[in-house]
């Protein structure tokens, strides 16, 4: 993977179009969560010291091409702006006169906020003539969201191959993370993959198998597995038409030399809801009216305990259903395990998705980790082993 960096560029005068991601979590209008923007400032910081016009632009959820108030960027600038300590322009349009005028009006090291791409319906289709509209805007352009770079969008994809294209140091700073564990790593390499469903994970586990040493399959994920092998699961949710899929992989695995851990205790409750009372139980005797939620002690230390051994992790997806306690236990014991592997020096950890950061952050180990990654479906798309468009467009 080499893509080109803003190491040696001169961007002295010059007008630099960043690609950010400014999709953050927002709670009753407010921005819930700062990491997606605090992690763009080495990029924006290092552009504004060397003197460039900075101009940011990004989506936030989907408007699907029409101006919708409540999707507005508007907000995401004034958090910049504060985060950066200094204010931050925003223009009403991300292309046209608008942008053009606030543009204008840049002087070197300035930063400004372009609105909502997704307000035009041009940028999910990739449309030549919006790329070419971003791209009038800018001398070179730097991509630094790796968490939209499966997107081949016209701000992600279409606009990189019409200026100068460069990483910015975020998305630097993902790939080296992800190559280190995925590409080039050093082994044992442990993947644990949680979360619900097979049937979204599917590729990801195949493209797995094929790479890593040791799978952990855990969350609901692992009661299908669990059910294709012949075990009675009672009430837990799990995918029955996916049960020779599951068994498809347990084969690949086994053929590839990869080694499948399923867990052999579970806790289990009769309903879900929080502190509902709940049963430890082998998962050979699961009651038939109850339900598994989280993976079982006995399993989650043994997890813990295999860590010694390992010398790489890649984490996607809780264990057991995290959000409701006490069924959070097993991905917590993971998390503090995996943090505390990792400081003894001799793990390379690396997380990614929503859930996993959430639980992550739950367990209060976030820093702690080698690298926790900004994305979610640009992660998942990464260990699917796919190559992003909007990284592909930055090689060299
Ligand atoms: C994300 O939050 O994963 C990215 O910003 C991509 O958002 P999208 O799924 O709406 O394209």
């Amino acid at each position: 993977m080499a893509v080109r960096t803003l190491d040696g560029l001169d961007v002295r005068g010059k007008r630099v179009l960043v690609r950010a991601d400014l999709n953050v979590p927002v709670r009753d209008g407010k921005i819930s969560d700062l990491t997606r923007i605090e992690r763009l400032l080495p990029t924006i910081r290092e552009l504004m010291a060397n003197g460039a016009k900075v101009i940011v632009c990004s989506h936030f959820d989907r408007p699907k091409g029409r101006r919708v108030k409540e999707m507005s960027l508007a907000p995401m600038a004034a958090a910049l702006g504060e985060v950066l300590g200094r204010p931050v322009h925003f223009a009403d349009d991300c292309i046209g006169v608008q942008a053009q005028q606030v543009i204008e009006r840049l002087s070197p090291g300035d930063v400004a906020v372009l609105e909502n791409t997704r307000f035009h319906a041009g940028e999910e289709t990739n449309d030549a003539a919006m790329a070419g509209e971003l791209a009038k805007l800018a001398d070179i352009f730097v991509n630094d969201a790796f968490s939209a770079a499966h997107r081949a969008h016209a701000s992600t994809e279409g606009v990189a191959h019409l200026l100068p294209s460069y990483a910015g140091r975020l998305m630097q700073a993902e790939l080296e993370a992800l190559e280190a564990a995925l590409g080039t790593p050093e082994r044992p390499l442990m993947a644990v993959v949680g979360g619900s469903k097979v049937s979204t994970k599917l590729a990801l586990l195949g493209n797995l198998v094929g790479r890593v040493d040791i799978l952990v399959i855990g969350g609901a994920m692992a009661n299908t597995f669990l059910a294709a092998a012949g075990v009675s699961v009672g009430k837990s949710l799990q995918e029955a038409e996916m049960h020779d899929t599951a068994r498809e992989i347990v084969a690949r695995a086994k053929a590839a030399g990869c080694e499948i851990v399923l867990p052999v205790d579970a806790v289990t409750a009769v309903e879900f809801r929080p502190h509902a009372s709940t049963r430890i139980v082998d998962v050979d005797s699961i009651p038939d009216d109850a339900m598994i939620l989280d993976v079982g002690p006995r399993s989650a230390q043994a997890l813990v305990d295999r860590l010694a051994n390992v010398r790489t992790l890649v984490w996607n997806g809780p264990l057991g259903a995290f959000e409701t306690p006490p069924f959070d236990a097993a991905t917590t014991l993971l998390a503090v395990g995996v943090a505390s592997a990792t400081a003894n020096g001799h793990l390379r950890s690396v997380a990614g998705g929503g859930d996993t950061v959430s639980a992550l952050r739950h367990a209060g180990v976030l820093d702690q980790l080698t690298y926790v990654s900004s994305a979610g479906g640009a992660f998942l798309e990464w260990l699917e082993g796919k190559t992003l468009p909007g990284v592909a467009a930055l090689m060299t």
